[in-house]
């Protein structure tokens, strides 16, 4: 197979893709991109030639060929702008089926050849996609959990691993740290983790989800032996990603069946769905600096919007900089509840999200934030803010006109329904509050 996919040549003239073309809620300021992002005109394009297409890749036929053919193009695409082999790529149905692929496939794996090995170490702010799996281990398949704390602005505790891979390292399965978080913008320090765990040979998974397209990513630089991307974090549709993973990864099937995917992962390629991911990841990544640098100039003038007219707002997660993606901004409003804010926002046509889409309705506080040490009450009053390819200035002033009035209401809210007492402990200041220019 050539080394360049269909769209690589075409790099160009996906960076200056128009945008505009693309709608979310006509009128409103769309701020969640972070639980999904608009599919790019180029994935769209690609994703509705494709569907009126007829052909299974598996197939021997003319047709079945043509559509293997697109199949191995896209994961070219995708091989080439991850710093991965084609043969490393497995497609999945997204990130959170290749989340359980790397988490129960490496736990198994590894415990066949090794019964000791029960240990799953995992960072306490990982997703659900993570956490959940891992927890399903622990109660169905004799697996032990290992919670790695993070500092108070989301970085997991390097000293922690050591420990924990000093005292355990043969009975440790594997270890998944996410590359960036999907609450706080947190970057984890992968490499380091993998420096420390490589030495005993420990895989290592890292969810990837949000940090393609907004930061590099380079598979083989990163020596990881497995890593997560979904489709619809950067312009491609839902239910399509990948879990990329070293050909050695010792892998055990989650889904059994026709043996696709290497036989790690069983089921029909969804052709338009991989075709049209194949083009975003490469749009993404080609334009990887460019969108990072817009997304940091709206972000900085959004943090410094709210500072400036909520000044009791805390921003939580790192100073924004080279810690922190750059589409992330994220705040507590103390004494006011984050699904109020969020439903008042909304109400206004400004679209964000209390942390997580996919926690959307469970009014719990997130576990990202209690990780962070903030306090219950605090963490109730969290709201996420997210940038994508399609944000402009005029989100970030809507956002503002509106924030002052939505945060009183909130606060009388939640005043009203505490009984008129706002629970002690005031403003909560992390290192990250002062930092945002
Ligand atoms: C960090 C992270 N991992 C995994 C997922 C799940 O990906 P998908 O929606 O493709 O299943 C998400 C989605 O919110 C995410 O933010």
């Amino acid at each position: 197979m050539s080394s360049g996919g269909p769209f690589r040549g075409r790099a160009g003239a996906l960076r200056s893709v128009d945008w505009s073309i693309v709608t979310t809620t006509p009128g409103a300021a769309y701020l969640d991109h972070a639980a999904t992002t608009p599919l790019s005109p180029a994935a769209s394009a690609a994703f509705v030639e494709e569907l009126s297409r007829t052909g299974n890749p598996s197939s021997l036929h003319a047709a079945g060929r043509a559509a293997r053919r697109t199949v191995e193009e896209a994961r070219e695409s995708v091989a080439a702008s991850l710093g991965a082999r084609p043969s490393e790529v497995v497609f999945t149905a997204g990130g959170t089926e290749a989340d359980n692929l790397a988490i129960k496939g490496l736990f198994w794996g590894r415990r066949t050849t090794d019964p000791r090995r029960r240990r799953i170490v995992v960072s306490a702010v990982e997703h659900h996609a993570v956490l959940d799996p891992a927890f399903w281990m622990a109660e169905h398949a004799g697996a032990e959990i290992v919670l790695l704390p993070v500092d108070e602005v989301g970085r997991v505790d390097l000293e922690a691993l050591r420990t924990e891979i000093a005292q355990h390292a043969e009975e440790i399965a594997l270890i998944s740290v996410m590359w960036a978080n999907n609450e706080v913008g947190t970057l984890q320090p992968v490499e380091d983790v993998v420096r420390l765990a490589r030495p005993h040979g420990i895989p290592v998974h890292s969810d990837a989800v949000q940090a393609v397209g907004q930061v590099p990513v380079d598979f083989a630089a990163s020596g990881l032996d497995a890593m997560t991307v979904s489709g619809h974090k950067l312009g491609g549709p839902v239910g399509v990603g990948a879990l990329v993973a070293r050909r050695d990864a010792p892998l055990t099937p989650v889904l059994h069946g026709g043996g696709q995917e290497r036989g790690v992962r069983s089921g029909t390629l969804d052709t338009p769905a991989i075709r049209a991911f194949g083009v975003a990841v490469t749009e993404a990544v080609a334009d990887r600096a460019g969108r990072a640098g817009r997304f940091a100039a709206l972000r900085d003038e959004l943090v410094a919007g709210v500072q400036r007219l909520v000044p009791e707002a805390v921003l939580s997660g790192p100073v924004p900089g080279p810690g922190r993606l750059p589409g992330n901004a994220h705040f507590t409003f103390h004494g006011a509840e984050g699904d109020s804010l969020l439903y008042l926002l909304d109400s206004v046509g400004v679209q964000a999200s209390t942390g997580s889409a996919c926690q959307a309705g469970v009014p719990q506080p997130s576990h990202v934030l209690l990780a962070m040490g903030v306090g219950e009450t605090d963490a109730r009053g969290a709201l996420r803010f997210s940038l994508g390819a399609t944000s402009t200035p005029d989100d970030v002033a809507r956002l503002l006109d509106v924030l002052p009035a939505v945060v009183g209401r909130a606060q009388a809210a939640g005043l009203a329904s505490s009984g008129g007492h706002v629970s002690a402990g005031g403003v909560r200041r992390t290192a990250a509050a002062g930092g945002a220019a």
